[in-house]
């Protein structure tokens, strides 16, 4: 009996104690979970301040990195490009002072492609209630109204696709301080040909151009594909500095010696630099001077008296004298009278105006606006116009040999500039010349 009792006893205290051992199983698991829990959400949460830290945490923070992008691109850009142009700097501090004036230029770039862009004027008609008193009437105004619609279907073509393309060239690291040293001061040409003695006007029975129209010419014509132009020259030789000769360059007769003697020569514009002493070397000459030069002397080939870019202490010429000039004439400053001369004698020596935005040229038809041909430019160059045509869109160039290498420009150192409009001085002082 009592060891039934006992036995009840045990069985009970067997079922509490199993039950306690639940409950306390249960807690502690609960526990666990709870921890865990709380472990994974902590650690989560950690990270995600963590990340927080690591991100900007304002719109300043985002233009900094955007910044710093984009340095880091113009970077890679400046290393690219000094590849590319073999360019060696002296020092630290030289190619610091060349990345600065590269990335200023290619802000300038961006800057003038964007407004190229957006600079496409729009113009229209507008509708008005009009009534005419007869039929005649109604009849004229139609004309006109065609006449105007063409005209303003034209204008649109052209605003539309006269687009400059601007990009990066080997000068894109040069200060216009020292490009300016590749051209003539401002004015130059025109105080030469005031006192022009070898240049002449154009005489009577040479200008045919008188009763003709824009209409009796080609629309387009190239000296270059009669093989009379040499390829294109540069001022600047890497290591020897810029030097101001386009009026060495342009002087040269080349295409007048080859449309004579059918013989096309490279000619040394080194000469020139040289033996001219009526003129100033790398700080500029006279166009007048320079004829008149190698007008009396002649010029060796490019090959026998090499460019140095810079005058020598003493004339080198050694026989082997080839060309001469016979004349050199004063074209009348407007459009039909370079397209007249070009087409009948040769190529056309011009002086122009520069602005800044020439050293990027990089494409379409450069026509720069009469603000930056007035007040900013850099300088005054020499150059030969060697053709002109009409793009697609109606709009009117001059096809211009420059001496600033072949990197530059289009076609292996060439450019397009606007046509008729006197852009920058280009139809003001154009000298024919006759080997
Ligand atoms: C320029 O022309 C394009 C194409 O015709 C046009 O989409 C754009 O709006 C024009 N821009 C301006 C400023 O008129
Ligand atoms: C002139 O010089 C260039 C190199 O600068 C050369 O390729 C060319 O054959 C030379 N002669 C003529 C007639 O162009
Ligand atoms: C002159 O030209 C001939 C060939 O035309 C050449 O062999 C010679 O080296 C030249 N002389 C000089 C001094 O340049």
């Amino acid at each position: 009996m009592p060891n039934r009792i006992f036995n009840e006893k045990r069985g009970s205290l067997k079922k509490l104690i199993n039950q306690i051992l639940t409950i306390i199983l249960v807690t502690v698991s609960l526990i666990g979970l709870y921890l865990l829990f709380a472990t994974v959400m902590g650690s989560s949460k950690k990270s995600y301040e963590n990340l927080e830290e690591r991100n900007p945490k304002s719109e300043e923070d985002y233009l900094v990195m955007d910044e710093v992008a984009k340095e880091y691109e113009t970077m890679r850009k400046f290393e690219e490009y000094k590849i590319k142009f073999g360019k060696k700097y002296n020092n630290q501090e030289e190619e610091n002072q060349r990345y600065s004036t590269f990335k200023t230029q290619l802000e300038e770039i961006e800057r003038l492609n964007r407004q190229e862009k957006l600079s496409n004027t729009t113009f229209g008609v507008n509708e008005f209630g009009k009534k005419y008193n007869n039929q005649e009437e109604e009849n004229q105004r139609y004309s006109t109204f065609k006449n105007q619609l063409e005209e303003i279907e034209r204008l649109n073509r052209h605003e539309h696709l006269s687009n400059t393309i601007f990009g990066v060239n080997e000068f894109a690291d040069m200060s216009d301080e020292e490009f300016k040293k590749m051209l003539l001061p401002i004015g130059s040409v025109k105080k030469y040909k005031e006192n022009s003695k070898f240049i002449k006007p154009l005489p009577q029975h040479l200008e045919k151009a008188n009763g003709h129209s824009l209409d009796d010419y080609p629309a387009h014509f190239d000296w270059r594909e009669k093989g009379v132009v040499t390829p294109v020259k540069s001022q600047a030789i890497p290591g020897a500095g810029y030097c101001g000769s386009c009026w060495a360059a342009a002087a040269t007769v080349e295409s007048a010696y080859a449309i004579k003697y059918h013989e096309l020569k490279n000619l040394s514009s080194q000469q020139l630099l040289d033996c001219d002493q009526s003129n100033n070397g790398c700080d500029g000459g006279d166009d007048d001077k320079a004829f008149e030069y190698v007008h009396e002397h002649g010029l060796m080939t490019w090959e026998d008296y090499p460019y140095v870019a810079q005058r020598q202490n003493s004339c080198l010429l050694h026989g082997n004298k080839t060309t001469s000039l016979a004349v050199a004439y004063q074209l009348n400053p407007d459009e039909l009278s370079i397209i007249d001369w070009l087409v009948n004698y040769g190529p056309v020596n011009i002086g122009i105006n520069v602005p800044p935005d020439m050293k990027p040229y990089a494409g379409g038809i450069y026509h720069p606006s009469d603000y930056d041909c007035m007040g900013k430019i850099l300088g005054t160059h020499a150059l030969n116009i060697v053709g002109y045509g009409t793009s697609d869109a109606g709009e009117k160039y001059w096809i211009i040999k420059n001496s600033w290498g072949q990197n530059w420009g289009i076609e292996k150192g060439y450019y397009y500039m606007a046509r008729g409009i006197n852009s920058c001085g280009v139809e003001d002082e154009p000298i024919g010349l006759l080997a």
